[in-house]
């Protein structure tokens, strides 16, 4: 009877959709956010059962708050918030504008900040909820030409772990998901146009090859889960070893 409900942000696509079909697949109500009212259609069918879409443009930051409260009048309350959807561009460093800087940073972090906190203090009143965060290798070494993703995802590994100190104590379990390089609409922009670092990337993972968004997702649905009730803080690479490789 107490079905738990999830929110996966930008779950229309690649490793958000995957992430809901996984959790929807396990009696999850999951409520995907995104932009595109046809991709989140055509999400939804694909999925098929226990999942219903939103749209909402999360760079939106001021409604943020009545969207979770209206989540939460229609659904009593949120248990898993996966943090998924974000942007990417390939530029150079010194011909990044401000605009653009700002604009990635508040895709893939000011606007997880926020959905953060409003989901989280509904999450308290229950003394219960896992939120999972996405981050990328961009934090775990130097990659050119992504600089504001860089300083994105390395603040999004950062957050997590504070979030953990003061949320688990109120029992929500915060963790992040670090994926090295997955077949997806995102990485297919980065590699079409440079064949050099797709080959870079598969010469540095060791399991040669890129991983699929199923893999990811389950790792998401492993944290989002009771199996992961002593897991917080924890920042866990799912990249066939890139982070490691030589
Ligand atoms: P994707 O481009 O298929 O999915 C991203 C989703 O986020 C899209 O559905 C998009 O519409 C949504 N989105 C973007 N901005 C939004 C906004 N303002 N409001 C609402 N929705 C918005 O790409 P992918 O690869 O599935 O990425 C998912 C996450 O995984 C991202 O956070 C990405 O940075 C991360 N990631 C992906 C890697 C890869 O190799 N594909 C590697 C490391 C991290």
């Amino acid at each position: 009877m107490d079905r738990k409900i999830a929110i996966v942000t930008g779950g229309a696509s690649g490793i958000g959709l995957a992430t809901a079909g996984k959790l929807a697949s396990h009696n999850v109500h999951t409520i995907i956010i995104g932009r595109d009212h046809a991709k989140l259609k055509e999400a939804v069918r694909q999925i098929g059962t226990n999942c219903q879409s939103i749209a909402f443009d999360l760079t939106h930051i001021a409604q943020i708050p009545e969207l979770i409260q209206d989540i939460v009048k229609t659904h009593g309350k949120i248990d898993i918030l996966v943090n998924n959807a974000g942007i990417n561009m390939k530029k150079p460093a010194l011909d990044v504008t401000d605009e653009e800087f700002g604009r990635i940073v508040q895709t893939n972090l000011n606007s997880v900040f926020t959905i953060t906190r409003e989901v989280a203090r509904e999450m308290v009143k229950r003394k219960n909820g896992s939120i999972i965060n996405i981050s990328s290798m961009a934090a775990h070494y130097g990659l050119p030409g992504v600089v504001a993703y860089t300083a994105s995802k390395t603040a999004i590994e950062g957050i997590t772990r504070a979030l953990a100190t003061e949320l688990s104590p109120l029992g929500i379990r915060v963790n992040c998901v670090a994926p090295g390089f997955i077949f997806t609409n995102m990485s297919a922009t980065a590699f079409n146009d440079d064949p050099e670092r797709r080959q870079k990337v598969l010469w540095r993972t060791p399991m040669g090859r890129l991983g699929t968004p199923q893999e990811v997702a389950n790792t998401i649905y492993f944290l989002a889960s009771d199996e992961a009730s002593f897991i917080t803080g924890a920042v866990i690479p799912v990249d066939g070893g890139n982070s490691v490789g030589f």
